[in-house]
């Protein structure tokens, strides 16, 4: 059922997610016995916004999509994530209940951490304790960063900004030709917290600067300084 990764590929594997970076071959043995691992098809929900949250979730193949929809039914999406992400710490650590929805945007294989072993592997090691807490600065900079960004950029700031997120945390596709974003444009009005419309328009303007370029379901990133400088309100 699942393509076979034998344990030498699981622990050099489990050394490059954040969550175990610096552990010794010991620690990084108990995890690879701790983990289960699943697969979903596209479209199936890993979990639901409110679930309880019995598992860390390390993401081995595939991209997930992590959402949360406001009283009025709109959708933002919080993040994109791919392998060697790893997500689903928050209601394990305080024993609360998920904060977003996670949804298999394509296939998707993950080795889940239960609760208990996650709990375990934080008393008995100070290094993944360390690395859950720089994970969790880590994404609480990158919201303060997006609230200011969304509050004072316009709609063509807003999208430059997301396509350089988008990059920044590996959520493309490295072609010959440039980084490649494969999103609709209500993907990304989701991602902007805008309308669809409106990322239509602001692809439109990001076009006539050059710094991208657009076919079908498909954006390249063809300056990313430029980008930045637009983010940047340089030109
Ligand atoms: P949890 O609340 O257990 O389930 C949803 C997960 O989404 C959460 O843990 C985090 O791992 C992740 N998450 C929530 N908010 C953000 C955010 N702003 N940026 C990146 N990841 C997030």
């Amino acid at each position: 059922m699942f393509d076979s990764i034998d344990r030498t590929d699981l622990l050099a594997f489990l050394a490059r997610v954040a969550l175990f970076e610096g552990s010794d071959e010991r620690m990084l043995g108990i995890v690879a016995d701790a983990v289960q691992r699943r697969r979903f098809a596209a479209g199936d929900v890993l979990f639901r916004e409110g679930d309880a949250g019995e598992a860390v979730y390390v993401l081995y193949r595939g991209t997930v999509k992590l959402s949360k929809v406001d009283l009025g039914g709109h959708e933002k999406t919080l993040a994109l994530f791919r392998p060697p992400e790893y997500f689903g710490e928050m209601a394990p650590l305080t024993e609360g209940t998920r904060s977003a929805t996670a949804l298999a945007v394509d296939e998707v294989e993950a080795f889940l951490l239960f609760d208990d072993d996650f709990h375990r592997l934080m008393r008995d090691s100070h290094r993944i304790g360390l690395n859950v807490n720089a994970t969790l600065a880590r994404r609480l900079r990158g919201m303060d960063d997006e609230a200011q960004i969304l509050s004072y950029q316009d709609a063509q700031g807003r999208v430059a900004y997301v396509l350089l997120q988008l990059y920044r945390s590996g959520v493309v596709d490295l072609t010959d030709e440039a980084p490649l974003v494969r999103l609709t444009h209500q993907e990304l009005a989701n991602m902007a917290g805008t309308s669809r419309e409106t990322v239509t328009r602001a692809l439109k303007a990001l076009e006539d600067e050059a710094v991208i370029t657009t076919r079908p379901k498909e954006i390249l990133m063809v300056d990313l300084q430029g980008l930045e400088e637009i983010l940047h309100g340089i030109r």
